[in-house]
């Protein structure tokens, strides 16, 4: 079987709804089906699939794709993974011909490598050179049974990790790849050396990096993490996840390494900490697969409450419910529990406030509330964070607690809350006119090119909605127009995979893309060829398409034009 007849069997056995039905509760609207999507925290489902184009989109984060895109997201795994996955499902045998697989074969190598290196790393701890490494556990009191289920460990130094990898038969360019060692003029020298190891273990149980800590001394950074490799990055992993995922529906979010550890130990399993970064975007949108509620517990210290606060930012915009557990006296998790205990800790959990409560408590941080001056100004810049909640109730309710602590009147604050709500309701429709108008603020991060070349890029999308629809149409194009014809790169780039899968098959769906192209990519393609309408006279509708790009091509970008040369382009179209 070639593996484009393989893909679109893969289609037909999975369909759109009973793969994503797998993990969303979907309900029938229509032609199509709607559910809470599962790549960001939402109430009102914005999570559509379409089984028609076996493929989903959410209109809520921008994600989309076809069911391999959704595997790949869902279950945190790349592209062949997903086919593999799929396949599996559907009791089809992946054809190893045609599939460019080298990409896999080396992510698995890899996860060998790290595996190997673990356990390497935790026989040196257990072993003779292990003795300062021990004690250095030791007095982070941290048990036997921690060491076992973290898989910790200690690497000495010198070659000793490069001498065992090389015997167990790895290659170098794959330990390089590892990057568990450099070549340098001397050849390959190991990256970390004379540290306690952890291992940072995905969420399918591969060793993807290691977080290494000096043990003594001031002579070298504490804390030491693999570089980014084929099968880790900084910015989407999450340390302790795989620990925490099944724990529940809160996660607790720290900053260190051990202090994850200290609170697993401690009872607190659903502990997850960034590692070695802050908190990124990807980071919240995979606790909102797992969590509903995130309780940020970071370091007591200023660059800890600045983290905390980028943190509440970061985790509200994905739609998570947050709340902020304080730790007194400029500490973190790990001394805390270290010296008041794990019931302590968990009073302070229970007891932790609202991510609204923390703003307004580091609000007022800013402000003399002993002067009268002071105290208005930060009782207005409240109402203003306030004005931001979504429901009234909840604003009302901090606006009486307020009111009530600073001795002033309610209504007072209910009328700033609302002078800045209406302020930015009317920032809201000016920036919704923009979205509709095309003159979208944001950039657009999948076309960038779009915002300036807007009649161009429209008429690109419906030529590529039709073709998508109609691939037998693509003979009506040739010698007409081609993939330089395009004026965006992105579109060109969908055209161009699109007529490929065309001309191996005769017809394609979303799988072709989704190999190539990232979910957020895949998102606004699945838009594009989900449009409505384009069924009367498609061909008409073509080549007014393709005359619409001719003539966009020809002219300079908009943004790019001064007045004079608009004022030139005008005249030379006959408009002057
Ligand atoms: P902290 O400096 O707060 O250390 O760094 P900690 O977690 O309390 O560590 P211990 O208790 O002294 O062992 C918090 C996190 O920031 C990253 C690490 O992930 C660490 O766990 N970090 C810190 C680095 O990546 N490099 C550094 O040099 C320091
Ligand atoms: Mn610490």
């Amino acid at each position: 079987m070639t593996w484009d007849i393989f893909l679109q069997e893969l289609n037909s056995r999975n369909t759109a709804e009973q793969v994503i039905g797998g993990y969303v509760n979907l309900k029938r609207r229509g032609g199509t089906f709607v559910g809470l999507c599962p790549f960001h925290s939402e109430k009102t489902p914005s999570f559509t699939v379409y089984p028609d184009t076996n493929s989903y989109y959410c209109f809520g984060c921008g994600s989309g794709g076809d069911t391999i895109t959704f595997i790949k997201n869902a279950e945190n795994l790349d592209y062949m993974e997903a086919v593999r996955l799929l396949a599996e499902r559907a009791g089809l045998q992946v054809p190893t011909e045609g599939a460019d697989d080298s990409i896999y074969k080396l992510k698995k190598t890899v996860y060998e490598i790290n595996k190997e290196a673990a356990r390497y790393f935790h026989s040196c701890l257990l072993g003779d050179s292990g003795g300062a490494a021990r004690a250095y556990i030791r007095g982070r009191r941290l048990s036997m049974a921690t060491v076992r289920h973290f898989g910790l460990g200690f690497v000495p130094k010198g070659k000793g990790l490069l001498e065992h990898l090389r015997h167990m038969g790895f290659a170098e360019s794959d330990i390089l790849q590892s990057e568990l060692a450099r070549k340098g003029e001397y050849g390959l020298y190991e990256f970390f050396f004379d540290r306690v190891m952890f291992p940072i273990i995905d969420l399918r149980g591969n060793v993807v990096g290691f977080s290494g800590r000096r043990i003594d001394g001031e002579k070298d950074r504490k804390y030491v993490n693999s570089a980014d490799t084929v099968v880790f990055k900084k910015s989407r992993t999450l340390y302790g996840l795989n620990f925490a995922k099944n724990e529940g529906s809160t996660i607790i979010l720290v900053e260190g390494n051990l202090d994850m550890i200290s609170l697993h130990q401690a009872g607190f399993k659903s502990a997850v900490a960034t590692c070695g970064t802050a908190l990124t975007s990807d980071h919240a949108r995979l606790l909102a697969t797992y969590a509903k509620e995130v309780v940020v517990s970071m370091d007591a210290d200023e660059a800890g409450q600045k983290a905390a606060l980028r943190a509440l930012d970061i985790l509200n915009a994905a739609g998570i419910n947050v709340r902020v557990l304080q730790i007194p006296q400029g500490k973190d998790p790990d001394d805390y529990i270290k010296s008041h205990g794990p019931e302590r800790f968990k009073a302070l959990l229970e007891g932790a406030g609202s991510d609204m409560e923390f703003r307004l408590h580091k609000l007022a941080a800013g402000y003399d509330l002993q002067d009268p001056q002071g105290l208005a100004g930060f009782l207005k810049s409240a109402a203003a964070v306030l004005a931001k909640i979504g429901d009234r109730i909840t604003a009302d309710l901090y606006a009486g607690r307020l009111a009530e602590k600073f001795s002033v009147g309610k209504e007072a604050l209910l009328y700033e809350i609302n002078k800045a709500a209406k302020s930015s309701e009317f920032k809201r429709k000016k920036e919704e006119t923009r979205k509709i108008t095309g003159q979208n603020a944001r950039p657009d991060r999948v076309n960038p090119e779009r915002r300036a070349r807007l009649s161009a890029a429209s008429a690109e999308e419906q030529l590529i909605f039709i073709l998508f629809r109609h691939p037998d149409l693509f003979k009506k194009l040739d010698g007409a127009f081609d993939e330089n014809s395009f004026v965006t790169d992105f579109n060109r780039r969908v055209f161009r995979t699109l007529k490929e899968a065309v001309n191996l098959a005769a017809n394609a769906d979303l799988s072709c893309f989704s190999r190539e192209f990232s979910a957020e990519e895949m998102g606004k393609i699945t838009q594009i060829v989900n449009r409505e309408g384009g069924e009367k006279n498609v061909q008409r509708e073509l080549f007014d398409c393709v005359n619409v790009i001719n003539r966009e091509k020809s002219m300079p970008d908009a943004d790019d034009m001064t007045d004079e040369d608009l004022a030139a382009m005008f005249q030379s179209l006959g408009g002057g």
